[in-house]
């Protein structure tokens, strides 16, 4: 067994995105572009309406898929397919947009506590023009226990704790964790020894493999199988998420995510055409 540690930290940085939803950055950022298979992640936390309410109005996607995990709060999602969904607290919806998808994402509430994050994970050239897919899993679908002293895990991709993620059929295998450490908690957390993996503390500051992590700050992961996260200057929340590193070209034009350049003058070619 190979114990990970922290190979850096990436604080956090303030960002705009849709039509002017205030958010942080954590993935996608100057400081960490992407961090394969991870392209974006991002955390939306505000009860102050005007940080969101003009929410996400429609857009297109290409080549990757994009996962939403709420916290708090609603939104409305609405597709090219004719396709809605509801986003609300503790639910995620894990849509692979493949060959192409527009959709909007609108908050369902004008005032109140809007958090959650938006995650894009890349998918292999060999799948990037598969058909859209979506996985809407309501929150009481994504198991959750104390699986040790003082620690809760939700379980949203992948096996921890003797628990497994609905999400399935992914083709990065992920791990995604939300996990919930006491004072003084600590959980030593198994990962692919191969896989790239992550840590986002959202709240307190936590200790990850020896290395103090605060809030707001993500930690990149040296390779290994296992990784103890502890809690011991007070309660912690955070993230931990791992997938297969795909090592292919990334060519990137905002929401268009493909291997050559070639392949993203298509996707504004399809996208214009209305062949999305
Ligand atoms: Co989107």
């Amino acid at each position: 067994m190979t114990e990970r540690s922290v190979v850096r930290l990436v604080a956090a940085v303030a960002a705009s995105d849709g039509a002017g939803v205030r958010l942080k950055r954590v993935i996608g950022s100057p400081a960490m572009p992407h961090c394969d298979p991870f392209l974006l992640l991002d955390s939306f936390r505000s009860d102050r309406a005007d940080d969101y309410i003009a929410g996400f109005p429609p857009h297109p996607h290409r080549g990757f898929e994009t996962v939403t995990y709420m916290l708090a709060g609603a939104m409305r999602h609405q597709d090219s397919t004719g396709r809605t969904g509801h986003l609300r607290a503790g639910s995620v919806q894990w849509m692979t947009a493949g060959r192409g998808i527009i959709h909007s994402e609108m908050p369902e509430q004008t005032d109140g506590l809007m958090a959650g994050f938006q995650l894009w994970v890349n998918l292999p050239a060999a799948d990037k023009m598969q058909e859209p897919r979506y996985q809407d899993i309501p929150p009481e679908a994504i198991p959750e226990a104390e699986v040790a002293p003082g620690v809760r895990l939700r379980v949203v991709a992948g096996e921890a704790g003797g628990l497994t993620g609905p999400v399935s059929g992914i083709a990065v295998a992920p791990l995604y964790l939300d996990v919930a450490l006491a004072a003084g908690a600590r959980w030593q957390a198994a990962v692919r020894a191969t896989h790239t993996a992550l840590s986002y503390v959202f709240e307190g500051t936590a200790d990850i493999a020896g290395t103090a992590v605060p809030a707001e700050t993500l930690a990149e992961l040296t390779a290994g199988d296992t990784v103890m996260l502890a809690a011991p200057a007070g309660a912690v929340r955070l993230l931990l998420i791992a997938g297969r590193p795909l090592g292919e070209p990334i060519a990137r034009y905002g929401p268009f995510v493909m291997n050559t350049q070639d392949e993203i003058l298509d996707s504004i070619r399809d996208y214009q055409a209305g062949r999305f």
